[in-house]
């Protein structure tokens, strides 16, 4: 762990891992989503998924080495840079007392900072608070299921969540609990610079869009945050007690596709 976090606190934000071996989800395998029963680790990945490489990026011409020169976006190094330090300042986040008691450690957030695509979940569960990342137990090995359905990999893409620290009993995150995680979450949201949001979840979804409406009418509709175009959608979790429900969001996978301009994986 202190490995990680030393090359976490320099800039690293993720290392390559060997490819998901876990089954598929019973439920993922019924004909109601055919396509993500189809995912498999042969995948291909779609192309141009990263945001195309601006040209070098000049050396940065101002004092600050996190500031964009003059009409440049941040470089991949000033991102990792932000989010490392970021991710610093999270850890040693005590705003929420209980949460700060209760946690193995904070859970900051994965992937490319060059992602053209961010995905948010609530909080971290149980399996997430003990290894530091961000959907890792069985919601996020179908989150993943849905990512290589998707033709990506989820370095490609940028994963966190509304809170960084797990709520006792995986109990939903306060008001006060998801405001006082904000300062970080839109601190990942400015460094990354992500086209497109993803709200996983009704409570991604009422503190992106200050919305208390459900899923199931907020989905299929785009909303706007900052320059980022939001889509909402189901929970994997919810997907795991309701395999109906996995068809809707492949088929908001497909909205999310088609507006990204990336053909899905041929099945
Ligand atoms: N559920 C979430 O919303 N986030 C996680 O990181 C894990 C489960």
């Amino acid at each position: 762990m202190q490995q990680l976090r030393s090359w976490q606190s320099a800039g690293l934000t993720h290392l390559p891992r060997r490819a998901l071996d876990v089954e598929l989800p019973s439920a993922v395998d019924t004909a109601a989503a055919p396509v993500l029963a189809a995912a498999t680790e042969s995948t291909p990945i779609a192309p141009a998924f990263t945001a195309a490489p601006a040209p070098p990026s000049p050396a940065p011409q101002t004092s600050d080495d996190d500031m964009p020169a003059a009409g440049q976006p941040l470089s991949l190094e000033q991102r990792q840079r932000k989010l490392a330090r970021l991710a610093k300042q999270v850890a040693a986040c005590t705003r929420c007392r209980e949460l700060a008691a209760t946690r193995t450690q904070t859970v900051f957030g994965v992937g490319n900072p060059e992602a053209r695509v961010m995905f948010i979940g609530e909080a971290p569960g149980a399996d997430e608070d003990a290894q530091g990342e961000p959907f890792i137990g069985r919601a996020g090995q179908l989150l993943t299921k849905i990512i290589a359905a998707c033709g990506w990999t989820r370095e490609e893409i940028y994963i966190c969540n509304i809170l960084r620290c797990r709520p006792p009993e995986n109990r939903n995150p306060t008001d006060e609990e998801a405001a006082n995680c904000r300062e970080w979450l839109d601190g990942q949201i400015a460094t990354v610079n992500p086209e497109y949001i993803v709200c996983w979840g009704s409570v991604a979804a009422k503190n992106m869009l200050g919305s208390d409406e459900t899923i199931g009418k907020l989905r299929r509709q785009w909303f706007e945050y900052g320059r980022a175009k939001v889509l909402c959608t189901y929970h994997p979790s919810y997907l795991l007690r309701n395999p109906a429900a996995k068809k809707p969001v492949w088929d908001d996978m497909l909205m999310l596709l088609d507006e990204m301009g990336v053909e899905p994986p041929r099945r």
